[in-house]
């Protein structure tokens, strides 16, 4: 029997906020009320929902009488404070940040790849990162085939991956240089526009940072393989929407490469775009605002044994983010 969910959106007026509500309209979610919420410096904004302007409310602890569902996309900091809260007040917290994706108890989810694992839940499901998520999404139909060891990647990380300040940052500066002006920075910590950073989140005593490590990690979590290795470099690109992630991974099996095509392109949510005669692979131009991840650059690793070395791109805001957010939502 269906019925009808009412669901607080906890960080509606950000990057991934307005993603959700565009999301969650598309698929007919099956919405009885929605709650926007967000910091005070959203009071007074109003934000369209399947036609109507909803009202966004200053988050506080009553914000989650009455909610079935609650979407947190306001950082880690904001979930801490408010999990719990919500969770008593009869809410599922579905959480954006990176709060909760270690603890054991929470499901970390990724619906293609280990969806029942929301049945565990204690009242709190994780959102993967964002690059784990596209990666996996290009990674795990390989596993299954050929049974990942590790992989080597580096990533072209989109900057609304930072939120929708560093949106405004990277417009501000590129029209700051066309006009021969003197650039102002504040998310990142160099130029943005036309360069490239070698530095997303912050530095660990390894040398690697915080968001490189979460491949592994979350890999781990997601695909239930503990042994799963992941050497990763976290580059920040001047574009504004859609990470993408060159990999080369090693595999227990003797890879084949029609063997891989046809197991990706048999798994929900990726395509192979793949036809490097016709200058088809791809980009985060075409893989922006789309749902599907999308696959290609498919070769053997000449440095590897049993390696693929391959190219995925999605939209983060979406698969790494809102979408996937809302398809945890719908398998609850
Ligand atoms: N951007 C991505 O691609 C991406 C992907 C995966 C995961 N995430 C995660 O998703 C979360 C949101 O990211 P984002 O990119 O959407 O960031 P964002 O654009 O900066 O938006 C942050 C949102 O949180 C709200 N907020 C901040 N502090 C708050 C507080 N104390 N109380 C209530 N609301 C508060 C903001 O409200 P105001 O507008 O009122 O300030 C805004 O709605 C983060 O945890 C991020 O790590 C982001």
């Amino acid at each position: 029997m269906s019925r009808n969910y009412r669901v607080a959106v906890v960080g509606a007026t950000g990057a991934v906020g307005i993603e959700i509500l565009d999301v969650m309209s598309r698929r007919n979610f099956p919405v009885a009320s929605l709650r926007l919420l967000a910091s005070p410096r959203s009071a007074g904004k109003k934000l369209r929902f399947r036609g109507e302007d909803v009202p966004v409310q200053i988050l506080g602890p009553d914000s989650f009488k009455d909610i079935d569902i609650a979407i947190f996309s306001a950082g880690s900091a904001t979930v801490k404070e408010y999990a719990d809260i919500a969770v008593k007040a009869g809410a599922v917290v579905v959480d954006n940040s990176s709060a909760y994706r270690g603890v054991d108890s929470v499901p970390l989810i990724v619906p293609e790849i280990n969806g029942d694992d929301v049945k565990k839940h204690q009242g709190i499901i994780a959102n993967p990162n964002c690059t784990t998520a596209i990666t996996l999404m290009g990674l795990y139909p390989l596993h299954q085939k050929f049974g990942v060891k590790r992989v080597f990647a580096s990533s072209y990380q989109a900057v609304s991956g930072a939120g929708a300040r560093a949106i405004d940052e990277l417009q501000s500066q590129v029209h700051a240089i066309a006009n021969q002006q003197p650039i102002e920075k504040d998310i990142f910590p160099h130029q943005i526009a036309f360069n490239v950073i070698p530095h997303v989140d912050v530095f660990l005593d390894s040398g690697y940072t915080k968001e490189e490590m979460k491949m592994q990690s979350e890999g781990q979590k997601i695909m239930h393989l503990p042994s799963f290795r992941a050497s990763v470099t976290c580059v920040r690109v001047p574009i504004y929407r859609a990470h993408s992630v060159a990999i080369s991974a090693e595999f227990e099996k003797t890879v084949d490469i029609a063997e891989a095509r046809a197991a990706i392109e048999a798994f929900p949510g990726v395509q192979v775009l793949d036809d490097p005669e016709s200058k088809h692979y791809p980009m985060p131009l075409f893989a922006a605002e789309q749902d599907d991840c999308f696959v290609g650059r498919i070769r053997k690793d000449c440095a590897l044994e049993n390696g693929l070395a391959f190219w995925v791109a999605g939209d983060q805001l979406l698969k790494g983010a809102a979408l996937n957010a809302v398809q945890i939502a719908e398998l609850l």
